[in-house]
């Protein structure tokens, strides 16, 4: 293992009903309160009623930013940045999925920096303090409730990046699988893919002697690939929603990489990916996500085998260590079909025209990854057997 200090501040509240915590943890002397929500989920399944109420009964005036974009953009954080200088906000509250806590988090850095929050999205700076905030999660998917990280994009540059701050944890997310449960079909596959796409990203590495940091990926991947399947037929069982909602934000909050540093390679061009076409992160990576293994799977083929053998019950007798591996990858890939993902870039209309410019748009910090280092070829050959 590396070195590690651990430290993850945000307190977790999961479960039926938990929305009442609300009145033990907004800050007694917060007074002007900022609502983020997206583009009205909330308010069609009844929550964001549910939050007003508790939030007028704790005589707390109530500020909204709404119509947050999946994939939020840098446009909607300058205008939430604004309110919160304008109307002096003591605390934001965000209330969705991903692209809605990674924005009020963007929000919270920008009401206290003097410049444009892209400064810190392209890391010209460095967050160093934020507004205090927390979360009411909506999807499970990023782990944005209980990281520091945020995804922001510049539709009028085409670009997605992203950037983190200790500053922008929240201060507690408040988790309740019934809040899930309108989760449309598509979205929560996307949210399952993007859970095991992080997984796989702290999975491949090349640090020595981390066996319980495998297990415990491995145990995240088992878990939701026996779930997955029942959830997508049956939306509104709280159980397998409560499993899901868990899993995401077990996969994405420093758990499973205390001790080594993940990949990340197929993040980056996902994100590349989405900021030319705007297509859902999930769906972008289910794409992508077999295809860098393929690309990369020389670079260890022990830790592929061990994952196919481990997490998709691949008999390995009588095979080589690399067909076992590939097999796994093809495991993979089925099984992601399996539950309704996509698996070509076609299917989302995409074809070769802009594969340079999303070339560029990956390579935009230089070449990147960890388990292999990706350089524009590399990220070339991964888009075209995307295609
Ligand atoms: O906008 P509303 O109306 O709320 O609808 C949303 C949106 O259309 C809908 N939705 C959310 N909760 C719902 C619901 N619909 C019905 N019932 C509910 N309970 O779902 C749609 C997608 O929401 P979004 O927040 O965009 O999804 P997700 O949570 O997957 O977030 C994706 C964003 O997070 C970034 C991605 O790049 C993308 O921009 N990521 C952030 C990470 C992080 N901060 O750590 C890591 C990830 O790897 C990822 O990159
Ligand atoms: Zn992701």
């Amino acid at each position: 293992m590396e070195n590690f200090v651990f430290h993850n501040p945000t307190k977790l509240i999961f479960g039926k009903g938990q929305i009442e915590q609300l009145r033990q943890e907004i800050p007694k002397d917060a007074k002007n309160i900022l609502i983020v929500y997206g583009g009205g989920s909330i308010k069609r399944n009844g929550l964001y009623d549910e939050v007003v109420a508790l939030l007028a009964e704790m005589g707390k005036e109530i500020f909204e930013l709404s119509g947050v974009e999946p994939n939020p953009r840098v446009s909607t954080v300058r205008k939430g940045a604004e309110l919160c200088r304008k109307e002096h906000m003591d605390f934001l509250l965000a209330v969705g999925g991903g692209s809605v806590i990674d924005c009020t988090k963007a929000i919270a850095a920008a009401a206290k920096y003097e410049g444009d929050p892209w400064d810190f999205v392209t890391k010209k700076t460095f967050v160093t303090e934020a507004l205090p905030f927390g979360t009411i999660l909506t999807l499970a998917a990023t782990g944005s409730e209980m990281n520091s990280g945020s995804v922001i994009t510049n539709w009028e540059t085409k670009e997605k990046y992203g950037w983190g701050s200790p500053a922008v944890f929240p201060q507690f997310s408040i988790l309740d699988p019934t809040y899930t449960m309108t989760v449309p079909k598509e979205h929560t596959i996307y949210g399952i893919v993007d859970m095991m796409s992080h997984v796989f990203e702290q999975y491949f590495h090349h640090v020595p002697n981390t066996p319980l940091q495998d297990r415990m990926c491995e145990a995240v991947l088992k878990t939701v690939i026996e779930t997955a399947p029942k959830l997508v037929n049956d939306l509104e069982n709280y159980e397998w929603r409560e499993t899901i909602l868990y899993s995401g934000t077990m996969a994405l909050n420093g758990f499973l990489q205390m001790g080594l540093r993940g990949d990340w390679a197929t993040h980056n061009i996902e994100h590349a990916v989405s900021a030319v076409y705007d297509i859902p992160h999930g769906g972008g990576l289910a794409i992508l996500f077999p295809n860098w293994m393929k690309h990369v799977v020389d670079e260890n083929v022990a830790r592929f085998k061990q994952l196919a053998v481990r997490v998709f019950d691949v008999d390995s007798t009588g095979k080589s260590d690399r067909d076992t591996a590939l097999e796994g990858i093809e495991k993979l890939r089925q099984f992601w079909t399996s539950i309704g993902a996509p698996s070509r870039l076609a299917d989302y209309g995409i074809g070769d025209e802009q594969l340079e410019l999303m070339a560029d748009k990956a390579m935009a910090f230089g070449e990147f990854g960890r388990f292999k280092i990706l350089n524009r070829e590399d990220v070339l050959a991964i888009l075209r057997a995307s295609l």
